[in-house]
């Protein structure tokens, strides 16, 4: 049998509740099977810090390193906690894993299920990925601020855009496009961000050339959320840069069924490093600890990581659990309820 080294982050807030239940369905969909998932919980996020002090040190990162995938729930404490007044929880934990282990695809799939409770009135189908980069942009910390808490402060951030890392990323939604609908969509902010604009642009438009069956758009980012709402079907593959890419999968998730839903992978597409599995949502400090989260991105988000590791007779069980949960959802369920749901679905 194949041995599937994962690491397990739960995380902070809700992140513990629904890694419970994605830990769950995975183990139900493996049951029996040809591989064996073999775990490893990492105690990272923002209660580590705060008893320890410590977020990610070199140790963790090596050990993580050392497995085949992650799957992480969220990490974040509460907004505006003092404690946590010089601790990045985010930058020092999930932006350091995404960089050092060279997640250059951050993919997020957004598809409506039938009967998931959508705010528009007439969707259409709607079944589109944003490709967003994940090691580059203004997410790099690349700033600095001078004179901080003067009135002559000034705040820098730096948008650190490589003609390699652009590339990478580019070729991935150009290939991902052709096993999907063969449309692809820049967006970007060209007319404003004419230097990362620019170059981004000349990439897709070259590797375009090589991709003479892909239908290319492009759009500035705030049109983007325009047809988001208003006519997300225009959309098959969305290419664009960590920032931009952030806020249109939050967006993409509420007009898909609500933030509960999203999932994402953090992927290294050359397989030199584990690739990182995760719902798009936070840490929820509003609903934590009280079995109100929706566990499905974290489910949705094990179906990627077993597609990434080639099990896509488990992936699509696992898709086609949450999809037939989501056509027949009534009464308000816990957490647990809904992963249990979930997996009596697979056993069916
Ligand atoms: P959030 O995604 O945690 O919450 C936004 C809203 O969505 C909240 O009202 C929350 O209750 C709701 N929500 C989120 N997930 C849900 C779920 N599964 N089911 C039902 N409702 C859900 O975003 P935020 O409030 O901006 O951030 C909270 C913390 O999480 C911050 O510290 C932030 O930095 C962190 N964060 C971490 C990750 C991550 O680890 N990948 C992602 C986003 C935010
Ligand atoms: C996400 C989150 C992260 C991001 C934060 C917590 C660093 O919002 O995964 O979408 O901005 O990438
Ligand atoms: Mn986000």
């Amino acid at each position: 049998s194949r041995v599937v080294k994962l690491a397990v982050i739960p995380g902070d807030g809700i992140g513990p509740e629904v890694i419970a239940e994605a830990v769950k369905v995975l183990d139900a969909v493996t049951a029996g099977g040809e591989t064996v998932f073999e775990k490893t919980p990492f105690s990272l996020g923002a209660a580590r810090y705060l008893e320890t002090g410590d977020t990610l040190t070199d140790d963790d990162l090596d050990a993580i390193r050392a497995h085949d995938a992650i799957l992480l729930g969220a990490v974040g404490g509460q907004p505006g906690d003092p404690r946590l007044k010089d601790a990045n929880i985010e930058r020092g934990l999930l932006l350091k894993l995404r960089f050092e282990l060279d997640h250059y695809v951050n993919l997020r799939p957004s598809k409506l299920f039938a009967g998931a409770p959508g705010p528009l009135a007439e969707p259409g189908e709607v079944d589109f990925v944003v490709v967003r980069e994940g090691t580059e942009g203004p997410y790099v910390g690349n700033g600095g601020s001078i004179r901080r808490g003067t009135p002559h402060e000034v705040a820098n951030e730096t948008s650190v855009n490589t003609a390699y890392g652009v590339e990478r990323v580019v070729r991935y939604a150009f290939e991902l496009a052709e096993r999907r609908d063969n449309r692809l969509t820049l967006v970007h902010k060209t007319n404003v961000l004419v230097n990362a604009g620019g170059l981004w642009k000349r990439v897709v438009d070259e590797v375009a050339q090589e991709h003479p069956g892909v239908a290319v758009d492009y759009l500035h980012v705030d049109a983007a959320t325009i047809f988001l709402v208003t006519n997300p079907s225009r959309f098959d593959v969305i290419v664009t840069d960590n920032l931009f890419g952030d806020i249109l999968t939050d967006l993409a998730g509420a007009v898909t069924g609500g933030i509960g839903l999203a999932a994402s992978g953090n992927i290294n597409p050359t397989g030199a490093f584990p690739s990182m599995f995760e719902p798009v949502h936070g840490s929820a400090p509003d609903i934590a600890g009280q079995q109100k989260a929706d566990p499905t991105a974290a489910i949705l988000s094990v179906a990627l990581l077993l597609d990434h590791l080639g099990l896509r007779d488990e992936a699509a069980r696992v898709q086609q659990a949450v999809e037939a949960d989501i056509a027949e959802r009534g009464a308000a369920r816990s957490t647990a309820q809904i992963g249990d749901a979930i997996i009596a679905r697979l056993r069916a």
